[in-house]
């Protein structure tokens, strides 16, 4: 398997989609879907709704189907990264190599554009619901609801990660912030792939733990990046994380043994997820994510 054309031939499947949710018409709210324009398409690597595809692939190939949750979850990303970026989180002035959406627009602009992309991914989700009438509905419903309670984790972690800013935290705390503000929506996306696709619930839970670990070492390795990443190709700043006092795993840990984790998380998630056929691309993935200069 050609891992990177794979990679890059999901990217493209996606950026397509996300296209169709752009709304170009004139109308006195053009600068609002400038800005969502904007930082929709900015560049991301698009990890989420590709979980969410190759998951589903594992059982079933008309992976069509799933297109408006993974849309969806990429919406939600976009949001989070608009609004983690505002002077009232982490105040950042650069992401994807450009300036932040508040930068390039303005603050009102870039909460409204957030709030919008938030508020769209679950209007594209029921959009897709309203159109079925069969068993299926019953998969929909579930993941409708995980979708909404896996937001409000991520929203919560934010919070926490933001008001924890310059403090000594326990080792528990710091694990919150990472299973919520980031691992909650990577464990919903590989989720929403499994439970779309009708698989058993014993693989949703054996594919939970592969989520969970990649979960994490995504998070590791953004903090690894944060301290020591290339910012020409992170696109976003580096350093910042220690200038704002974050509370991040390195922070706790130190590079050395943040590395070690992340080796063995990333072990960790390949093994629980080997057993299947067809699992190559989803091995690749959690080395990507471990082992990405961006
Ligand atoms: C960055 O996510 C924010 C975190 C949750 C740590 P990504 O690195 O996946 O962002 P893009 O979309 O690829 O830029
Ligand atoms: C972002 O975390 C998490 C969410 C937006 C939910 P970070 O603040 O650590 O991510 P970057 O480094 O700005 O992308
Ligand atoms: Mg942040
Ligand atoms: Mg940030």
């Amino acid at each position: 398997m050609d891992f990177k054309k794979e990679l890059e031939e999901y990217k493209n499947k996606i950026n397509a989609e996300l296209e169709k949710h752009l709304i170009k018409e004139n109308c006195y709210e053009k600068k609002l879907n400038k800005s969502i324009e904007y930082s929709l398409m900015a560049g991301g690597k698009r990890i989420r709704p590709i979980l969410v595809i190759a998951t589903y692939r594992l059982f079933k190939e008309d992976y069509e189907k799933c297109y408006p949750y993974a849309v969806a979850a990429e919406m939600v990303h976009n949001f989070s990264l608009i609004h983690d970026d505002l002077p009232g989180i982490d105040n950042d002035d650069f992401r994807h190599g450009k300036p932040t959406n508040h930068k390039a627009f303005n603050e009102a602009t870039a909460i409204l554009a957030g709030d919008f992309l938030l508020n769209n991914a679950y209007a594209v989700i029921s959009r897709d619901i309203k159109k079925i009438n069969t068993q299926e509905i019953g998969n929909k419903i579930r993941v409708f609801n995980e979708f909404s309670n896996a937001i409000n984790k991520l929203i919560i972690g934010e919070y926490v990660d933001t008001e924890d800013e310059g403090k000594d935290i326990s080792q528990e705390e710091l694990k919150y912030i990472h299973e919520n503000k980031t691992g909650e929506l990577l464990k919903l996306c590989v989720r929403m792939g499994a439970i779309l696709a009708g698989a058993s619930e014993l693989d949703v839970e054996n594919l939970t733990k592969y989520a969970k670990n990649i979960g994490l070492a995504f998070q590791i390795k953004d903090d690894i990046l944060s301290e020591e990443g290339d910012e020409k190709v992170l696109g976003k700043p580096v350093g910042n994380d220690k200038k704002r006092k974050k509370c991040t795993y390195v922070s706790q840990y130190g590079l050395e043994k943040s590395k070690e984790t992340l080796q063995d998380i990333t072990g960790k998630a390949i093994t629980c997820v080997k057993q299947y056929n067809n699992s190559e691309f989803l091995v690749e993935l959690a080395k990507y994510i471990a082992n990405r200069d961006r």
